[in-house]
């Protein structure tokens, strides 16, 4: 039977190729454009890769169209629902749901490498008061290999598992004490006892002259929110990761890649920045003026936590997080947060212009997460550190699936070069 190809003919040399078809399991075919090059002697094009798939992967499946996202198949509306977040960290690394053994023996694992090396405390002293938070956390991570160097030869299977083990289980530790540089108050050592947000928010908000007991709303409100935040297919972090790993990078230096390029307000950064755009709009009132400069070409001005490159239809993650802003804001007893009410007002005037609904722009995962963090007294620079948190286990298990690859090679895409053609220097005295 005839395999499965794309014909694609060159009208300039006349030559005609095949190009197999690779199936998936969900969602569409990729085309194989490995002999393109060989065969036609042109490279392909896609700036952004907006039609590009730059791997294959079994961990986390989107449908722009449908608004689906699914983590190993299952639907992130019943892990958000039914799972924890360790039980989904668990579930992203292995592949498959832990059984109550198997998921307390990894919550024990990860409790017992949050712990930070001592010697790292000087080095968030080094850091000026006043430093962003994701530049303390990118130097911090970027770092670790000097910390944690037996565990960084990635053709050994025991220390890529000990790596991606302290990537996730520090990455609260290294939110925590970078929030706690900046405020000027003393680092807060992790306390096993607690659950994984729950120690996060103790580390954060506890101080030594007194009990700092966990707020069970809070807890809840944060974990659910870090299983919406922890992978989401090929986005610019994770690729960046990706790429950095096939260059055989040690995987510390991998997710400091990661967390740099989270950092981007057309990112992860976008949370941080949509409570600043609430802050400016400050009024319904002034709703219009905004949509009217996010339409505008010469206005950098963009509505920040709208559109999304894959996501054609609501965010599925938005809609949870939106649902849950009721819920949280009730309870935490803000439940007439004015930002809260502009950004529902937004959503209701941007869904309604034409603007948005030609362009099928709708909020994404950072219209609404910022609400909760602001809700649970987290400062707005540290709404992307929340990001990278949880984005850190999708990184890990990326990079994991990757480095364990057969034929793993390092990333090296190729250009269309639009510069000078080859031309002689000229001496000064000739310029
Ligand atoms: C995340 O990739 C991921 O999966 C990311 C993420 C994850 O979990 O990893 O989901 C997390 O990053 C969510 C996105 C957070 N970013 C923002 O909210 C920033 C605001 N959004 C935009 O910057 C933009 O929508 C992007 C970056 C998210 C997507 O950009 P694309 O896919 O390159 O879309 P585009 O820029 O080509 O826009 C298409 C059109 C353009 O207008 P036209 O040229 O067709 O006239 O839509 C317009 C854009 O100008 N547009 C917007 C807009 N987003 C797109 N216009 C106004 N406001 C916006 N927010």
């Amino acid at each position: 039977m005839k395999k499965d190809t794309v014909t694609v003919v060159d009208s300039v040399s006349g030559r005609q190729i095949e190009l197999p078809i690779k199936r998936p399991t969900q969602g569409p075919s990729v085309v194989d454009i490995g002999n393109f090059y060989r065969e036609l002697g042109y490279f392909t094009y896609d700036p952004g890769f907006l039609a590009t798939a730059s791997c294959q992967s079994a961990i986390t499946y989107i449908d722009g169209e449908q608004g689906i996202l699914q983590y190993r198949g299952y639907p992130i509306e019943q892990l958000a629902a039914q799972s924890s977040f360790l039980e989904v960290t668990y579930m992203m690394l292995n592949g498959e749901l832990p059984g109550a053994a198997q998921l307390d023996e990894f919550s024990d694992i990860i409790n017992h490498h949050s712990m930070l090396n001592e010697s790292l405390k000087s080095f968030f002293r080094g850091f000026y008061h006043d430093a962003h938070p994701m530049a303390i956390m990118v130097g911090v991570v970027g770092s670790l290999s000097a910390f944690y160097n037996d565990s960084t030869d990635i053709s050994d299977p025991h220390h890529r598992e000990i790596a991606a083990h302290r990537m996730i289980a520090k990455m609260p530790s290294i939110a925590a004490a970078s929030f706690k540089h900046t405020i000027g108050e003393p680092q807060v050592y992790p306390d096993n006892s607690l659950s994984y947000t729950g120690n996060l928010l103790k580390m954060m908000f506890s101080v030594p002259c007194e009990e700092y007991v966990v707020d069970p709303v809070a807890e809840r409100a944060l974990d659910l929110i870090f299983i919406l935040h922890i992978d989401h297919e090929q986005n610019a972090s994770t690729s960046t990761v990706r790429l950095a790993g096939s260059s055989q990078a040690n995987p510390f230096a991998c997710i400091a890649s990661g967390i740099a390029a989270l950092w981007g307000p057309a990112h992860g950064g976008a949370n941080e920045a949509v409570l600043n755009m609430l802050a400016e709009i400050g009024d319904v009132k002034n709703i219009p003026g905004f949509l009217a400069r996010a339409k505008d070409k010469n206005d950098p001005f963009r509505l920040m936590g709208f559109g999304h490159r894959v996501y054609k239809n609501y965010d599925p993650r938005a809609r949870i997080i939106r649902d849950m802003c009721h819920e949280v804001l009730d309870k935490l007893g803000d439940n007439n947060d004015p930002l809260f009410e502009l950004a529902l007002k937004l959503e209701e005037i941007a869904l309604n212009d034409d603007y948005f609904v030609v362009r099928k722009l709708y909020p994404n995962v950072d219209f609404y997460s910022g609400l909760i963090y602001r809700a649970l007294g987290i400062p707005s620079n540290m709404f992307t550190v929340m990001f990278a948190i949880a984005r850190t286990v999708g990184w890990v298990a990326q990079w994991m699936e990757m480095i364990g690859e057969e034929n793993q090679r390092i990333g090296r895409p190729r250009q269309l070069y639009v510069g000078a053609g080859q031309r002689d220097y000229v001496p000064m005295d000739k310029r």
